[in-house]
């Protein structure tokens, strides 16, 4: 592309411009985004850390209602709120492992990539279950 800018009689070329620089792949939580070992690890620290205070039905209306959000903010929503007794107590791994698995429980699909809230996370969308 092109851009020609005239300022008092003067005329400056813009050339080639980068637009695509921000493009970038958008994934939801249907495209196999975290690995069945990550939910395999999950599911441990699930029912040690999070099965006493909510059941699998809290999980899908949560995820109802984060419907279209990037994943990463419920990570981050659950890092500095869960466990409620104990906000912050686990490792991201674990944090990020229990999410997999209730992803998995949920009915959505692994795959070959690990779930890794440093590497694309925010562009994964949460989609209803
Ligand atoms: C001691 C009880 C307790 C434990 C243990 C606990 N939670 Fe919670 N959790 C709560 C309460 C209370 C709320 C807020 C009220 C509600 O929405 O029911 C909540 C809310 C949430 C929400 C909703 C957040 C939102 O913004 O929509 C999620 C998701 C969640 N918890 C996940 C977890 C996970 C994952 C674990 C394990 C790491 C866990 N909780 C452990 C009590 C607990």
């Amino acid at each position: 592309m092109r851009i020609v800018v005239k300022i008092a009689g003067g005329v400056i070329l813009l050339s080639s411009i980068a637009f695509n620089a921000s493009v970038r792949a958008q994934a939801t939580v249907n495209d196999g985004v975290f690995t069945e070992a990550q939910a395999t690890s999950g599911q441990v620290v699930y029912d040690a850390q999070c099965k006493t205070c909510h059941n699998m039905r809290f999980y899908r209306d949560t995820l109802r209602s984060w419907n279209n959000q990037p994943l990463l903010y419920l990570w981050e929503s659950i890092m500095g709120t869960m466990p409620a007794d104990n906000p912050g107590s686990l490792m991201f791994e674990e944090y990020t492992n229990v999410i997999a698995y209730i992803l998995k429980e949920q009915g959505f699909p692994s795959g070959d990539s690990e779930l890794d809230p440093d590497n694309g996370m925010e562009s994964i969308s949460i989609v209803s279950p």
